[in-house]
């Protein structure tokens, strides 16, 4: 496996790292970091006479006579960074059409990579796919029996099957596992009214930055380092990114006088400070928050009168069975009034992560709890536009809260899947984790989840972004 140390104007590699069973070297093509600076101000010269050149063509084109030309988009849009897809990521697609080879990682994409799908589900999803196979009498020797009386289910409760729009929300029997789900994982009662399934989590929490930005003085606080859905977004809603920064020598701990620091200095600028974004376990951090933390989280919302965020994607992502995962859910369900009912908290999960890697069926959910119902009804009013969320996703959804129980034919082979698949990760966790460190200059946290890792080089280097085992650096 290779890193590419990308410079970002230039697109050139200056450095090839490359991993050895457990080892990382560096090969024998690599570029010197100090002949890379030397020539660092001569590309960048070139870059931009490049960009003045292509700026000049595109003006002299017939697109003046256009309504939509880059001049008259939406300034937000301009405004937008998106690196996960942005210029590196251009670069890549240009390398893998020129028949090189590029490993993909700028994006948790399990499945892109080689990870297998867990066979109930999509033994469940098949039969929806082709409802036809479930009135074959084959269908018993190809399918075990729980996965064929789940996919009747299913089909008795989709109106329509997989190829009909359902609620905008999504539909209510997957809103109700989801629902019983978080009642016996959060121990407190919820309600499929308050949860909407869309095209992966990325779109709730869209949904949720829309509905809470009105203008360019409102502020949405955010981690830093953070995943990159949430700057992009604000920016293009218009609202402020109210950055409060995590303690890397702590373990990327969440220190609240820095909250404090980040919301005072906001507010000083005469930000309106909205809500509070956290991401748990984190991206690309991979810290765990406690219970405490957890609580001192509520704790800082409620008395700041901020909604909370809680981006719980990676809750089963877990490496460290000393930081095990605890939702936000449960620990404001714990705590006492005024807390327990007065704090306004959004949660997010997906089955794009976990054991699932399910990325390309976009399924996402997010709870509303404690959100007036006025305003749940206009959300689900704004989900509505959208028709629905794609179903077979949904369905992908249902089946990653409603697993086989103990005793249903698919049990066992389910719950080796799943661990097989979670150890595996945890076991590449370390072997970067303890990679990086074995090499001069590079610091990495121990990841207690998640799929990312961010790791720090001194010397001449500042990294920029870092997404599982992808990297992009910029050099000072
Ligand atoms: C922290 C975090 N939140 C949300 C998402 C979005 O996931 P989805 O595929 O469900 O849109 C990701 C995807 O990588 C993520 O890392």
């Amino acid at each position: 496996m290779y890193i590419r140390l990308t410079q970002e104007n230039a697109y050139f590699e200056t450095v090839h790292l490359k991993f050895v069973g457990q080892r990382i070297e560096r090969s024998s093509q690599s570029t010197s970091s100090s002949s890379t600076l030397r020539y660092h101000w001569l590309v960048n010269i070139i870059c931009t006479c490049i960009k003045v050149f292509n700026l000049a063509s595109t003006m002299s084109s017939s697109n003046a006579n256009k309504q939509l030309t880059v001049a008259t988009i939406n300034e937000n849009m301009k405004k937008c960074r998106y690196d996960v897809r942005g210029e590196i990521y251009l670069a890549a697609v240009k390398r893998t059409q020129e028949g090189k080879e590029v490993i993909y990682t700028n994006v948790g994409n399990p499945q892109a990579l080689g990870q297998v799908p867990i066979t109930f589900n999509r033994q469940v999803m098949s039969l929806l796919m082709a409802p036809f196979l479930m009135d074959t009498p084959e269908v018993h020797k190809l399918f075990p029996a729980d996965a064929i009386a789940r996919a009747k289910l299913y089909q008795s409760k989709l109106n329509g099957g997989v190829g009909a729009y359902s609620d905008s929300r999504g539909n209510p029997y997957v809103r109700q596992e989801i629902a019983n789900f978080i009642s016996q994982t959060s121990g407190t009662p919820s309600s499929p009214d308050t949860i909407f399934i869309s095209n992966g989590a990325s779109e709730c929490v869209r949904m949720m930055l829309y509905t809470l930005i009105r203008g360019p003085s409102d502020g949405i606080m955010v981690p830093i380092p953070q995943y990159p859905l949430y700057s992009a977004s604000i920016t293009l809603y218009g609202g402020e990114l109210v950055p409060y920064y995590l303690d890397e020598e702590n373990g990327w701990a969440l220190d609240i006088n820095e909250l404090q620091r980040s919301i005072d200095a906001a507010r000083a600028k005469g930000i309106c400070v909205r809500a509070f974004v956290f991401i748990n376990p984190g991206n690309p951090t991979g810290q765990c928050l406690s219970t405490e933390n957890l609580q001192d989280l509520v704790r800082f919302c409620h008395a700041n009168k901020l909604v909370m965020f809680a981006d719980e994607v990676y809750q089963e992502n877990i490496y460290n069975p000393k930081r095990p995962f605890v939702s936000s859910r449960k620990v404001l369900g714990a705590m006492a009034e005024p807390f327990r009912s007065g704090t306004e908290l959004v949660s997010f999960h997906t089955v794009s992560k976990g054991a699932y890697g399910e990325c390309g069926l976009r399924g996402g959910y997010m709870e509303l709890h404690n959100i007036n119902a006025d305003v749940v009804d206009e959300v689900y009013k704004i989900a509505s536009i959208n028709l629905c969320p794609n179903v077979p996703g949904q369905i992908a959804l249902g089946l990653m809260v409603n697993p086989p129980k103990p005793g249903d034919p698919s049990y066992s082979l389910y719950q080796q899947e799943k661990s097989s698949l979670i150890e595996s990760l945890q076991r590449r966790a370390r072997m970067i984790t303890d990679a990086f460190n074995a090499l001069e200059g590079v610091t990495c946290q121990e990841t207690d989840g998640t799929f990312g890792f961010l790791f720090l080089l001194s010397l001449s280097f500042f990294v920029v972004c870092v997404h599982d085992h992808f990297v992009k650096f910029s050099i000072h």
